[in-house]
């Protein structure tokens, strides 16, 4: 493994793999708006598939219909998935098919978003049917809130638990710009403010490399 994180884990770019099969990276923006969080989440795609390989695909909350989880326990009994018929479904889909995860978030009241909140809980009826549906998947987390110390930490947290419960792997951005993950600061100025913050951006493309990377030695390693 030690050989394998120094062949392919410090400067993987698009050439080393070559005729290899292709990082499936999902990115999910947990904004009810077209704003900064939207626009993040879809830079943190673009950054990833310019410079690595992969292939995209991406889920906004906004307009979309999510019910909340009632502790129904039908998803427990039944092994069915979720008594709700909604546009979770589509997450629960795509969460299968990626082998990488980014959840971005706005920060609402120092804490994820509700959308993200409920995607996260209703995730208990896909876990109730496939306990491994996000196994061993790297997962990063972005925040982006109106204030510079606003809850993103708290928020990114919130996320990396999320994927701690689910098996999956949270990483972060590393010391020197990013620490736990994407962190922006919009100055509630939605994408423009988002477009503005080199140092969140600067914490997004590092979150990114890392996500990347661990995503691709899990790749050399399957
Ligand atoms: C209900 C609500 C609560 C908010 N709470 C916070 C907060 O606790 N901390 C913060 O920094 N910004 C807070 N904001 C501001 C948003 O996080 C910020 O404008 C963010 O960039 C919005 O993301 P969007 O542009 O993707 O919608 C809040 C905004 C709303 C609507």
């Amino acid at each position: 493994m030690q050989k394998l994180i120094w062949e392919y884990g410090l400067n993987i770019n698009k050439g080393d793999l070559v005729g290899e099969e292709k990082i499936k990276l999902f990115g999910v923006s947990g904004s009810p708006r077209s704003g900064s969080t939207d626009y993040i989440i879809q830079e943190a795609l673009r950054y990833a598939s310019e410079k690595y390989p992969s292939e995209t695909d991406y889920f906004s909350v906004k307009g979309k219909k999510l019910n909340f989880c009632i502790h129904c326990d039908f998803c427990i009994r039944e092994k069915k998935g979720c008594i709700h018929n909604d546009d979770t479904k589509e997450v629960y889909d795509k969460f299968v098919w990626a082998d990488a995860l980014i959840i971005g978030t706005p920060v609402y009241q120092g804490m994820v978003s509700a959308q993200i909140k409920t995607i996260m809980d209703r995730c208990r009826a896909i876990a109730a049917q496939n306990p491994g549906f996000i196994k061993n998947k790297p997962g990063a987390a972005i925040a982006v809130g109106g204030d510079r110390v606003g809850g993103q930490e708290p928020s990114i947290q919130a996320i990396h638990n999320f994927y701690v419960i689910n098996f999956a792997l949270p990483v972060g951005g590393g010391s020197f710009g990013a620490n736990l993950g994407g962190s922006l600061w919009s100055k509630d100025r939605g994408a423009e403010g988002a477009k503005d913050d080199k140092e969140g951006l600067k914490s997004m493309r590092k979150t990114i490399d890392r996500l990347m990377e661990t995503a691709l030695i899990l790749k050399k390693t399957e």
